[in-house]
């Protein structure tokens, strides 16, 4: 079996995982594979997968399994992927986790833990709404929790799909495909919950320590 921090990033949207992904990845030189990062640049570039996401993205759905899961085979076979990763808002659905499993299982990898960052469905709306991004950077910032000290200082824009009807449509999408994940990682004692309505060091924190728990 081969080595590394291998890690996934399990929680609703707006939950923190691109927060908490971009301090863990520095942390241990992982890789930070974000399938919503990877989807926004194709969209802003006018690819083919860019043009065929961005519908789904824009109504809060989910892109089909058959796109992600080849998107995400492709980067964790590529000779000069790096030894540690961590996959933020990948699975997240049933077909993408068994995908998953697969792949790792042809490649010899396991993954260390599944971080479960769990946030009561009534704080996400403000998170989600009120979030900025530096277009620059790729910061995450929020207008009301997190503010940029100097905001000139910083290209900061509204992802489309932060928009209150398609909040409520990821969120009702995550009830019903991603949550399953919880009960499925679960089961095969990979599983740590993190509870994620602390300050945000805080969150880091309980992460890194279930992180070295399984190292
Ligand atoms: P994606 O980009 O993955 O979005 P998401 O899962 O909805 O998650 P978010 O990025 O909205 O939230 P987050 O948990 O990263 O929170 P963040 O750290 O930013 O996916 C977008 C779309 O792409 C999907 O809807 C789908 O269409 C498509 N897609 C992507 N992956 C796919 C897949 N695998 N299969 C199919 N389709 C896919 O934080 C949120 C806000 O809260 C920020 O403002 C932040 O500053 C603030 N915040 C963070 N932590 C705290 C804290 N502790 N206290 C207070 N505020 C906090």
């Amino acid at each position: 079996m081969s080595k590394g921090i291998h890690l996934i990033f399990l929680g609703a949207p707006g939950a923190g995982k691109g927060t908490q992904a971009q301090v863990i990845a520095e942390k241990y030189a992982a890789a930070h594979v974000s399938t919503g990062d990877i989807l926004r640049a194709a969209v802003r570039e006018q690819t083919a997968l860019g043009l065929e996401a961005k519908g789904y993205m824009d109504r809060g759905e989910l892109v089909p399994d058959g796109v992600i899961i080849g998107l995400i085979r492709d980067r964790l076979t590529s000779a000069d992927f790096p030894a540690n990763w961590i996959m933020d808002g990948f699975p997240r659905t049933l077909a993408q986790a068994e995908a998953l499993d697969q792949l790792l299982s042809e490649i010899d990898q396991q993954l260390t833990v599944v971080l479960n960052i769990d946030v009561p469905l009534d704080l996400l709306m403000d998170r989600l709404t009120l979030r900025r991004t530096c277009r620059k950077t790729g910061q995450i910032f929020n207008l009301k929790f997190n503010p940029p000290a100097n905001p000139e200082d910083y290209d900061l824009y509204q992802r489309d799909d932060d928009q209150p009807e398609a909040v409520s449509r990821r969120l009702e999408v995550y009830t019903a495909q991603t949550a399953p994940l919880i009960d499925y990682y679960r089961q095969q004692d990979r599983l740590a919950d993190i509870q994620g309505d602390q300050a945000m060091a805080a969150v880091t924190a309980a992460i890194d320590s279930a992180v070295q728990t399984r190292l």
